[in-house]
């Protein structure tokens, strides 16, 4: 039997700074850099209990404050220290962003050895409360419980509630009953359908044991006002089905778009699953600037709309166009980019792995009179090829916007083969982004880097790389 560790508790840490995943850091004694858990701030002073030694770090979490940072602020919303969504609310948004740009400079040296030629300002959001056209939330059996409810034996976590998963307890929902990041009605139709899904005595969904009825519930409201609800059961009973969407329909006949799938899997992911339009058009229209997009259920689509209009306009700026170029918009979604930069640019050519995106954006640019962008589904990886840059023409400018897991090495390979003049890198993740401008710099500097706070009281951060071709010693 091998001898258990000893327990390793690290005292008075000053925490410095705030690493992924909203993590503090700081350095002990022996100057060893320390990742802490539990919701911490720059200037607080805490006994961290380790959980896991490596070579470059330790990680672990609070168990006891010494001293509260100064910066503190009382975070606004009720569900803060249970809820794992907003985990900066308790610095001021000034603070916020600050670390967040302190946050990509650092990742792009440690990550991608990446010196830019100019690091440009984080921008802000404007509005920081209210700016999520997207909610889901999950019906669940079993409700989280604090430290403090675990300790009282009496207190059961049975009970059927509508809110987010735990971070960490997957089984485990966090009832929400007011949020500060969807605006009106959407705490009201939250509220209201998982009360409604309580006085139907629909059964609330057992993950662990995979039954029930309820399991999920997606919302968008679009700036122009229109709403759509996706609502996922377990099973197809269309008489309960129809009693519920009904009676939803009768208290919100704003909703524009109402859809139901099935979900008859063990995860939550609804993209691979057949909607079923019970209401409306089956679609949302949202606008960017004076462009309109129409959004699909299984679409994606930018989160913050207002923000994204300032998102784009400076890819726009960074990517310099005069109507003569050929642009190539990779991980183009519903096409809002290649349609925010096609007055500007000779063609624009979009790649989408999503068909239903790809009808959208064919669609969007026909309702926009845009006629200069074509749009192509399948995978960024096997669609990019030699043939496809021979028929398209070779590309002046690649955007390019990949998920959290950044590019794979087959696409930045061929980019490296492609050799257009400039790539705009959209991200959302700084890591995976630093990682790609490493491989990029075999043949690319990075000119300029433009922080984005699309998501005010989180972590999350998105970041614009504008990258230029390197002039080789031969000229070419
Ligand atoms: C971060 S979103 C960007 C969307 C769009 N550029 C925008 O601003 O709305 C990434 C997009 O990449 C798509 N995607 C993910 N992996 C892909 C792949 N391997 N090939 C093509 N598209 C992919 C997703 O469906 C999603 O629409």
């Amino acid at each position: 039997m091998g001898r258990k560790r000893k327990k390793k508790i690290v005292e008075n840490l000053l925490i410095t700074g705030l690493a992924d995943k909203g993590k503090g850091m700081g350095r002990d004694a022996e100057g060893r850099v320390i990742f802490v858990e539990g919701r911490v701030a720059p200037g607080d002073v805490v006994d961290v209990l380790i959980k896991k030694r490596r070579s470059a770090f330790w990680q672990g979490f609070v168990i006891a404050f010494r001293q509260m940072s100064e910066e503190r602020v009382q975070p606004f919303c009720k569900h803060f220290d249970s809820c794992g969504g907003c985990t900066y609310q308790h610095l001021p948004y000034e603070a916020q962003l600050r670390y967040k740009e302190a946050r990509v400079r650092d990742i792009l040296q440690r990550i991608g050895k990446i010196e830019p030629g100019e690091f440009l300002p984080i921008l802000p959001a404007e509005p920081n409360v209210f700016y999520r056209n997207k909610m889901e939330y999950a019906f669940s059996n079993r409700r989280w419980l604090t430290a403090e409810e675990l300790a009282q034996p009496e207190i059961s976590n049975r009970e059927d509630v509508l809110g987010f998963h735990r971070a960490g307890a997957f089984d485990k929902i966090v009832p929400i009953d007011e949020c500060w990041l969807q605006e009106d009605p959407s705490n009201e139709i939250r509220n209201f359908m998982g009360e409604l899904a309580r006085q139907q005595e629909l059964p609330f969904f057992d993950l662990r044991e995979g039954s029930g009825m309820m399991r999920h519930l997606l919302i968008r409201i679009a700036t122009t006002g229109e709403i759509m609800l996706i609502v996922s059961f377990f099973q197809k009973d269309m008489q309960a089905i129809r009693c519920y969407l009904d009676a939803v329909l009768r208290r919100f006949p704003q909703i524009t778009t109402l859809a139901y799938c099935i979900n008859p899997k063990a995860n939550d992911y609804i993209l691979d699953l057949d909607m079923h339009i019970y209401h409306g058009k089956g679609y949302i229209e949202e606008k960017l600037g004076d462009l309109r997009f129409k959004i699909q259920p299984k679409s994606f689509f930018q989160t913050n709309t207002r923000q994204a209009v300032r998102l784009y306009d400076r890819i726009i700026e960074f990517a310099g166009l005069d109507g003569s170029q050929t642009v190539y918009d990779l991980y183009t979604g519903v096409g809002s980019i290649a349609l925010y930069v096609a007055r500007a640019a000779k063609k624009v050519i979009g790649i989408e792995e999503i068909p239903d995106a790809i009808t959208d954006a064919i669609e969007n640019a026909r309702i926009n009179k845009i006629e200069n962008c074509s749009f192509y589904a399948g995978d960024v990886r096997k669609v990019l090829s030699k043939a496809f840059a021979k028929r398209h023409g070779k590309a002046d400018l690649v955007i390019t916007d990949p998920p959290r897991a950044g590019m794979h090495q087959d696409v930045v390979d061929f980019l490296l083969q492609l050799r257009a003049p400039k790539i705009v890198y959209v991200s959302c993740n700084p890591a995976t982004q630093a990682r790609d401008l490493q491989l990029l710099s075999e043949a690319y500097q990075v000119e300029k880097i433009q922080p984005v706070d699309m998501f005010p009281h989180t972590y999350h951060v998105e970041t614009i790389a504008l990258l230029s071709l390197k002039t080789m010693e031969n000229g070419e």
